[in-house]
């Protein structure tokens, strides 16, 4: 079944058409960073008028690449929240006419649900997947979410502990921020680290033995604090100390929680999904924790992790093949969380 899915929860508008939620046969993202970037961060209305602007060309431009027409697509997949309302209509507009003009079944897609399908995608250079089983350990960290999770299968999450505070990803781009590194920070600050000492400062590793909750404000401030006390750092090594010590007390918080949410959910594999997972640090890391765990690492190709239409079209095909279908009436969601019959919750205390 080739599935067209259609993604505008943020500030990437992208189309993908995937063939039984594995094969990407064409794919399309306009990213709208530049048109951000002079404002340090997202502007919602923005956000939305470019996703207008390009929603239609990233479709056709999709299509284009899998060297089809409209009329092979048989399903609608589109994201339907959570994200900016304002942006996730346009997707959700989009999606609704075309299932309507050309009779095709629609499904509205949660984002997070759909990084973590990413881990079913064949690679970008056409490797077969090699997906995992049910059910597994999910880490999914982006820029607006931080939790662990079992995925029990597709769609059937159990949240084990998630983010007190800032979002993993929102720490990366806050911390940018404070040294000046642009919007969005992650991927300048995980350049630079590559080449700076992770041990040169010692920020503090947060939320040590307090269950599987995660918190990444404190780190945050501590890394203010640094600044404020020490001044900005001075020239390129400096700094780069500063981005690797940043990073290694993040990830170190990461590795110990997702080790020991392996251990105690007796789990033999490990997802990582969203923005952060891109992260080299991150990588690496998880699979060390995945080679002490004798566990198995699935983490999408970086450009999957991060936002993408693939990923929408995969996990909305899962969606459909059980039969599910949403009606016209189908509409954004700003705040859905992963388990739909929960409010949005930002974290959970556990002790
Ligand atoms: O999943 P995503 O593209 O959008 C959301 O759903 O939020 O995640 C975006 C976040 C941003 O905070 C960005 O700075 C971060 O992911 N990110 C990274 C890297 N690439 C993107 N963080 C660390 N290292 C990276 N290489
Ligand atoms: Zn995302």
């Amino acid at each position: 079944m080739l599935v067209l899915g259609i993604e505008t929860s943020c500030d990437e508008t992208a189309a993908a058409l995937v063939e039984d939620g594995t094969r990407v046969r064409g794919e399309a993202i306009a990213s709208q960073i530049a048109i951000h970037q002079r404002w340090g961060g997202i502007v919602p209305e923005l956000a939305s008028r470019a996703h207008v602007e390009h929603v239609l060309p990233v479709v056709d431009e999709a299509l284009a690449q899998a060297g089809v027409a409209v009329d092979a697509v048989e399903a609608v997949a589109v994201t339907r929240g959570p994200g900016l309302v304002g942006a996730l209509l346009v997707g959700v507009q989009l999606g609704k006419a075309l299932a309507w003009a050309r009779g095709l079944p629609l499904i509205g897609v949660n984002h997070l649900e759909g990084h973590l399908a990413a881990a079913f995608l064949d690679a970008p250079d056409g490797t077969a997947a090699r997906p995992p089983s049910f059910p597994h350990l999910g880490l999914l960290v982006s820029g607006g979410h931080s939790e662990i999770l079992v995925v029990e299968d597709h769609g059937r999450h159990r949240r084990l502990g998630a983010t007190r505070d800032d979002a993993a990803g929102e720490a990366f781009d806050k911390v940018g921020k404070i040294l000046g590194l642009g919007y969005p920070a992650g991927p300048a600050i995980d350049r630079l680290a590559a080449t700076g000492d992770p041990r040169a400062i010692d920020f503090p590793r947060a939320m040590k033995g307090r269950g599987l909750d995660l918190s990444f404000s404190g780190l945050k401030t501590a890394v203010a604090q640094h600044v404020a006390t020490h001044g900005a750092p001075a020239g390129d090594a400096a700094l780069a100390d500063l981005c690797a010590s940043f990073q290694a007390a993040l990830v170190d918080q990461l590795a110990g929680k997702v080790e020991r949410a392996l251990d105690e959910e007796g789990l033999g594999e490990l997802v990582v999904a969203g923005g952060v997972a891109a992260n080299r640090g991150l990588r690496a890391a998880m699979q060390a924790v995945c080679a002490r765990r004798s566990a198995r690492l699935v983490v999408p190709a970086p450009a999957r992790c991060t936002d993408n239409a693939a990923m929408i079209a995969a996990a909305g095909y899962f969606r459909l093949r059980r039969g599910e279908r949403a009606g016209l009436d189908l509409n954004a969601v700003a705040s859905l969380s992963l388990d739909e019959r929960a409010p949005a919750a930002r974290g959970r205390v556990r002790r």
